[in-house]
């Protein structure tokens, strides 16, 4: 069985559909929660599929380090270890030497750098980087590249997209055919729209069996995002999966769905829950402000979660400001609904070919600032 995308229907440049995989269908658009560490913090895997998670994101360079992906792999792969037994995507490593740690260099052959956990030396390649995702047993295994930082010159940005763009076919050739298992290229190229047409090239040629845009929120900020993704995706073929890395708040899922993006994975609602920050579709509500602390309504009413149906704001304020694990638990698990509850939203408005009205709606619904 191999790993196929289907179209179900278009609205605009929106589309939905299904991602098909051995270990379980994708509906998309998808959000993937992140379990970095072989777990999405404060939460059983049960719960995370609960709230509509057909899909998991881990990490190659977090995994490697501890417990290393050989110690994964001889405790039955990262599913079998984590209870996690749907589909799983996991990064190729570069993006996250270069974020968490200070001492690495670069170099053609790939990245050299020391652990931000105990300070040891490691070396990360294309070959090893897919390696590594093949002993975890990823379903979705991402090519190994360099997230271009920003703001970088378009000489900069041209080295670093072709760099990426080498990588990109070392990671082809050593992935090898896998019958079950997926792998994406990752587009790069900065805001620069002849390299990003340049990088989609590359890949289609190499062929992927889904694409990623790399590159992005990485403080650009939303209208320049927007800006490339009004192009950017169309330079990848239509036919398969279009993957858009590390994003984001829910205006930023709502614009990327509406210029065609199929897959998004952002920390936000398990990180900001840990540290007392609910979306909701009014808004962002701060639950560590203290206008909480004797208010005996739900976090949002409308809300089917554990947090919102059996606590009121009083006392989600109170196990967040003392710090109890279940304030973290219980947010994190009202964001990743919340998050899931907006993806089915916004593929069944494209399924209705209602997706302008959709969002019209979203923005209408919500306040600026803390609610
Ligand atoms: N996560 C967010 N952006 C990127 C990117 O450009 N490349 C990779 N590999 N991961 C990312
Ligand atoms: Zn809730």
């Amino acid at each position: 069985m191999t790993v196929s995308f289907r179209r179900l229907a278009t609205d605009g440049k929106a589309r939905t559909g299904v991602i098909s995989t051995p270990r379980g269908e994708i509906r998309t658009p998808a959000f993937m929660p992140v379990g970095t560490a072989a777990t999405v913090k404060a939460m059983l895997p049960e719960n995370v599929r609960a709230t509509g998670a057909d899909i998991l994101l881990g990490n190659t360079y977090h995994l490697m380090l501890r417990p290393t992906a050989e110690r994964i792999a001889r405790l039955g792969g990262l599913h079998r270890f984590m209870n996690w037994e749907r589909p799983i995507l996991t990064d190729s490593g570069g993006f996250q030497v270069m974020s968490l740690t200070a001492l690495r260099k670069l170099t053609e052959e790939g990245v050299r750098f020391k652990s931000h956990i105990d300070g040891s030396s490691h070396h990360l390649t294309p070959e090893r980087s897919m390696e590594i995702q093949r002993l975890l047993g990823s379903d979705i295994v991402m090519a190994f590249d360099e997230c271009t930082p920003f703001p970088a010159d378009e000489k900069t940005a041209r080295k670093s997209m072709e760099l990426s763009m080498r990588w990109a076919q070392r990671s082809r050739d050593a992935f090898g055919d896998r019958p079950g298992h997926a792998l994406f290229g990752i587009q790069q190229g900065s805001v620069f729209p002849d390299q990003r047409a340049e990088s989609a090239e590359k890949l289609r040629a190499i062929d992927f069996d889904g694409y990623a845009v790399g590159g992005l929120a990485v403080g650009e900020g939303q209208k320049m995002m927007f800006d490339v993704l009004d192009y950017a995706p169309n330079m990848l073929p239509e036919e398969k999966p279009r993957y858009l890395m590390g994003v984001g708040k829910p205006d930023d899922i709502v614009g990327a769905v509406e210029r065609g993006i199929d897959m998004m994975d952002c920390v936000l609602p398990s990180r900001s829950g840990r540290t007392g920050q609910a979306f909701t579709r009014r808004g962002v509500v701060n639950l560590r402000n203290a206008r909480h602390a004797d208010d005996p309504r739900p976090l949002d009413e409308e809300c089917g979660c554990p947090a919102c149906r059996s606590y009121s704001r009083g006392y989600l304020h109170h196990v967040i400001r003392a710090q109890e694990i279940i304030g973290s638990m219980l947010l994190t698990w009202h964001n990743l609904h919340y998050y899931q509850e907006l993806m089915q939203g916004l593929r069944d408005a494209i399924a209705a070919e209602a997706l302008a009205a959709f969002v019209r709606d979203f923005h209408a619904t919500r306040a600026e600032g803390d609610i």
